[in-house]
């Protein structure tokens, strides 16, 4: 049984993770949330208090300034807080850095985006094998547990690809993961996590696994229209996404893409940045001497994604598309959750997509803590059983729906013993 929280990065998702954590914390022990700027922490802090989310009120909730590139102080507070599970959702370029310092605190890891390297974009696939996974042998070795990409996409999508190919079909022939936010944040443009590295998803290649091998495109080159539950009709882009450099690898499936849907607006303006070179990662120089990283620059003047929350109305629409057959016959089920921008900051005070993110990075933190995740060993999500997963997240505000030849039904969860992950 692991106990005590430290939630590294206080943006819009670790606001979600934070709030999970403490409505739970009768289990997690201790909850810590350290990110650069410590004000962060401190108004996520009072965020928690003010809707009264500590399950039990008495429980520890600090906040501590860190800067999570130094591996060193990440693993002095990790000692000193008594940590034994860390969230990491702070930007990607910090994930090696708190990996290292877990592995040497034995802590628990668990992070919700690909490693990224600064001077680096939508590296070559399998992207995991180029950092993470050369650290799975130091974890097993040391017996550390390392959840790699435990946020809705990648994460839940990996549980519903393994719940496919596990409980609905005999063969898989193919898995499109359809990504929609169909919600309103009324700016004139705005990204819903992190710009830079939201950006950097889609100014390179994008990788794709096609009849079993990968396959390059350019953004924005290929797209499909869906008619999809509770959001309409929606047009998505085939896109790079951190779940498929691990899911070609774990499952034995020869197609497995990602669709993001995006509006014409977004496109225009993602275009138009793209191609007067505002957002490269490529550092510049402007007349006074200084250097200047373009996509930075951009980062710095468009609006901090947890702020969108207040005003973000409508929905989310994330799912699995599955193919292949079952006794002998074609079977076609879409696996999916429906996120709702106004219930989230009523619940939370944040945005759907941060929501969709930050719980079942808690959640997964909930099966360490109960022993059930605990495995010891570096994994992505499809590699854990997914069950206890989804029936948790079912509970703690993402439900899981399937749709099978226009037959809507919530996935109510299966028999699972009476732990205390189960009570949570
Ligand atoms: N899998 C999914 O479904 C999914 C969906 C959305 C986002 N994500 C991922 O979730 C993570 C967080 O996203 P977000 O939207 O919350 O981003 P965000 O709002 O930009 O927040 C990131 C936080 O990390 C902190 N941080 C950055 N570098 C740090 C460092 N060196 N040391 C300590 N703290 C540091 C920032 O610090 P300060 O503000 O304190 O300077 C910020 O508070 C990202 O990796 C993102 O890619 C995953």
């Amino acid at each position: 049984m692991k106990k005590n929280v430290l939630i590294i990065g206080a943006g819009g998702v670790g606001q979600v993770a934070a709030h999970k954590c403490a409505q739970h914390n009768a289990l997690l022990g201790d909850i810590h949330i350290a990110s650069r700027n410590i004000k962060k922490c401190l108004a996520i802090i009072d965020s928690i208090h003010e809707k009264g989310s500590l399950q039990n009120p008495r429980g520890v909730l600090k906040a501590h300034q860190l800067d999570a590139m130094d591996t060193a102080a990440a693993q002095r507070l990790i000692e000193q807080t008594g940590s034994q599970i860390v969230i990491n959702l702070g930007h990607a370029f910090v994930n090696m850095s708190v990996l290292e310092a877990c592995i040497a605190t034995g802590a628990a890891y668990i992070d919700t985006a690909i490693h990224e390297d600064a001077d680096k974009i939508c590296e070559a696939p399998p992207w995991y094998a180029n950092h993470e996974w050369k650290r799975k042998g130091r974890c097993a070795e040391q017996g550390v547990t390392a959840i790699l990409g435990c946020g809705f996409d990648p994460g839940v999508v990996n549980a519903y690809a393994a719940l496919a190919v596990q409980e609905y079909f005999d063969k898989v022939d193919s898995i499109d993961i359809i990504d929609i936010n169909a919600g309103s944040h009324g700016r004139y443009f705005a990204t819903n996590f992190n710009p830079e590295i939201n950006f950097r998803e889609f100014t390179g290649q994008v990788w794709s696994w096609q009849d079993g091998q990968w396959k390059s495109n350019r953004m924005f080159e290929v797209q499909r229209t869906d008619e999809l539950p509770v959001v309409g009709t929606q047009t998505a882009y085939l896109t790079g996404h951190d779940e498929l450099h691990s899911l070609s690898q774990h499952l034995d499936v020869p197609n497995i893409r990602f669709w993001m849907g995006f509006g014409e607006h977004y496109i225009n303006v993602f275009n138009v940045l793209r191609n007067i070179g505002l957002l490269s990662e490529k550092p510049v120089r402007l007349d006074n001497g200084q250097e200047v990283v373009p996509l930075q620059l951009v980062k710095a003047v468009l609006p901090d994604p947890a702020s969108l929350a207040p005003g973000y109305v409508g929905k989310t629409c994330i799912g699995n598309l599955v193919k292949g057959s079952q006794n002998g016959q074609p079977r076609e089920i879409f696996i999916y959750n429906v996120a709702d921008h106004v219930e989230a900051f009523a619940e939370v005070g944040s945005q759907g997509i941060s929501y969709t993110a930050g719980v079942p990075a808690a959640a997964a933190a909930l099966l360490i803590a109960q022993g059930t995740w605990d495995v010891r060993r570096m994994v992505n999500v499809e590699e854990l059983p997914c069950q206890p997963f989804i029936n948790l997240m079912n509970r703690m505000g993402l439900p899981t729906h399937i749709r099978e030849a226009g037959r809507e039904d919530m996935l109510l969860g299966w028999d699972e013993p009476e732990t205390e992950a189960a009570q949570a």
